[in-house]
């Protein structure tokens, strides 16, 4: 059985069944728009930088699906199938409570990315998944980059910043003080030079 989970801007998410389990299945489409050399290597480039990423989070103590296998033929990725909701969709149904302890659980992943020099590319609420049990996932490593300044760390805070407020306008302040309490919270003095990048990067509006 095949099921569309998700359309994205650049991706088609199934959820497939494979060796009686739940998996899902991440497909690049090709952009029409490209020429076809490029299309094909700007995809197997965001396949292999995701696949490696889920991967390396995952060693950095980041809650990501396990990836079974990789495809750099068809542009796909099989891995983890994880039931629950995005994030986004949920910041809507729950209480202040709940919300801030999602946000910090947040802040402390990205911490954890961070803390090993890894940036996320792409934190927005979309590319949370909260399952049944209420613990926060993270996916969509096709922009993740190693070896991270922190200047780039400054920028992922940044795009988490303006991600808040576009997004979650209304609960904003809430959310991105319980974030940035998680961060602190897993990277103590070292959390300093990136919090203080991300307020430059505001102030100087260059990613506005
Ligand atoms: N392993 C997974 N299990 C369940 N749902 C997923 C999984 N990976 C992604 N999704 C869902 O599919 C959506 C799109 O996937 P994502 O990796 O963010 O693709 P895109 O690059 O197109 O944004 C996500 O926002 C999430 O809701
Ligand atoms: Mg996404």
């Amino acid at each position: 059985m095949t099921e569309i989970l998700a359309l994205g801007a650049e991706s088609i998410l199934f959820k497939i069944t494979r060796w009686n389990q739940t998996l899902a299945l991440k497909w690049r489409q090709s952009k029409p728009y490209l020429l076809e050399e490029i299309d094909f290597q700007l995809r197997k480039s965001r396949t292999n930088r995701e696949c490696k990423m889920l991967t390396v989070a995952r060693a950095l103590g980041v809650r990501t699906p396990a990836v079974y296998s990789v495809d750099y033929t068809n542009h796909t990725i099989l891995m983890d199938y994880i039931e629950g909701k995005q994030f986004k969709h949920l910041v809507e149904q729950i209480s202040d409570r709940e919300l801030v302890k999602l946000c910090h659980c947040f802040g402390q992943s990205i911490g954890l990315l961070h803390k090993g020099d890894v940036v996320h590319g792409d934190p927005t609420t979309s590319n949370l998944i909260i399952d049944n049990h209420f613990r926060l996932w993270l996916v969509d490593f096709g922009l993740s980059e190693m070896n991270a300044t922190v200047e780039m760390k400054g920028v992922d805070l940044h795009l988490i910043h303006r991600a808040l407020e576009t997004t979650h306008w209304a609960r904003q302040e809430i959310m991105l003080e319980s974030t940035i309490d998680g961060y602190i919270d897993v990277l103590e003095t070292e959390s300093e030079d990136p919090l203080a990048r991300m307020k430059h990067i505001r102030e100087r509006g260059r990613y506005h």
